[in-house]
């Protein structure tokens, strides 16, 4: 299972392409659109309603997957709400945490948009968000979080693993500063499941939003939050409906226990159960496989691309994991992209990965960023070093 071409024959699509941007979503091995279509071809049927034989057992598999899940990063089943993405995970605790008027809220200058927006939103209501400046290795010190919080915060969101550039938050470290001030703590995880061990009970958060789609190898329209055992009482049900009830009386209901009172109305059961084997797919190759492999891969790139004249590197080489960020001097980074995809058939993203707040810091104005995942081998680093400096020297001349 750990031969990486072997894994890649699980993944038809790269016949045709290289595909280098699995930070956007990842591709999807046949096992687990196969689990999918089962569930369409043979019990096909609502979760947690019918009586019949195939319901219960489209019932049976979305807990299966839920209970797998908890075990993957280590929590208990009941502390995971099942979400379309990780931007839903982040909205459910934002929209449902009591904040009052003049509490703070801590986070970093370099967030995904999905852990930015639902907070600056909240401003309407009079809560301040405070937004701590990375270092130019894209990490956020400890020194500089104690400094920026103070007995009104009530929440920290830091992003595990950044989107942008790749460097990696120490989040145990984060956890402890959050609740030694009584601040509660979330993590984006959306770059770090997967990729890197989570293990919940060390980061101690109190709140982790996650993708089904990036690195479990799961399918799109997939995701879940953390929600810590302890905790989830704070948290108010922003969608209500079917499934989150317990009983209705005319004028009066009463709410679902956790986790359900989270999942109101139909569920993505065929993609919930893709999730189920894109967990046990994970689990074969094991996460410590990735991480060794990916890091192997970024080095690889990050070496190469630094000896190409012209190519500007963002993060640092030294903190970065699966990502790696560039431009051409004098190139347009969506320029970059699209010469790479038609002459090369060479995906990768280009622009502002949405963290405009967090590339602007960097002094640019959009990067081409290059992700890899274990499906990733050094023939695609070497076609991407090879095509990038092409252009790089057709542009210098
Ligand atoms: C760090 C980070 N947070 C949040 C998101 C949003 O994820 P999703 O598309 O699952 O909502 C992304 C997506 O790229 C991300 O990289």
């Amino acid at each position: 299972m750990n031969n990486i071409e072997q894994v890649r024959s699980d993944f038809p699509i790269l016949n045709d392409l290289i595909y280098l941007d699995s930070a956007s979503t990842s591709l999807t091995p046949k096992q687990v659109v196969e689990a999918m279509n089962e569930y369409y071809f043979r019990y096909n049927a609502n979760i947690g309603r019918g009586a019949y034989r195939i319901a219960i057992e489209a019932s049976n598999k979305v807990e299966e997957s839920r209970g797998k899940i908890a075990k993957f990063i280590n929590a208990k089943e009941n502390e995971i709400i099942f979400t379309k993405n990780t931007t839903e995970a982040i909205n459910t605790v934002a929209n449902g945490l009591n904040f009052e008027k003049g509490d703070n809220i801590c986070l970093s200058n370099i967030e995904h948009h999905s852990n930015l927006i639902p907070w600056l939103n909240l401003k309407q209501k009079g809560i301040k968000v405070n937004i701590i400046q990375a270092n130019s290795e894209g990490i956020v010190e400890k020194e500089n979080i104690k400094e920026n919080i103070n007995n009104r915060t009530k929440l920290i969101a830091i992003t595990h693993i950044s989107n942008s550039i790749g460097s990696i938050q120490d989040v145990e470290a984060i956890g402890k500063i959050a609740h030694e001030n009584n601040s509660l703590f979330l993590v984006d995880g959306a770059q770090s499941l997967g990729h890197v061990k989570v293990n919940l009970k060390k980061i101690n958060a109190d709140f982790m939003a996650f993708p089904g789609h990036k690195g479990l190898l799961g399918p799109v329209g997939t995701g879940f939050l953390y929600l810590k055992e302890d905790i989830s009482n704070e948290l108010k049900t922003i969608n209500l409906g079917g499934g989150t009830i317990t009983n209705v009386e005319e004028e009066n209901f009463s709410l679902e226990n956790v986790p359900q009172r989270f999942e109101a109305g139909t569920l993505n059961i065929s993609g919930i159960i893709g999730l189920n084997t894109a967990v046990d797919y994970i689990n074969k190759i094991k996460v410590s496989n990735i991480e060794k492999h990916c890091a192997y891969l970024t080095k690889k790139i990050w070496d190469k691309l630094s000896k190409i004249e012209g190519l500007i590197l963002y993060g640092s080489e030294k903190n970065t994991h699966g990502i790696v960020s560039f431009n051409i001097d004098g190139i347009n980074s969506y320029d970059v992209a699209k010469i790479l995809d038609e002459t090369r058939d060479i995906c990768v993203r280009s622009g502002f990965h949405c963290a405009i707040p967090g590339i602007k810091h960097l002094n640019a104005n959009g990067t081409v960023r290059v992700s890899v995942h274990y499906y990733n081998n050094m023939s695609d680093v070497e076609k991407l070093a090879n095509s990038t400096e092409e252009i790089a020297k057709v542009f210098s001349s």
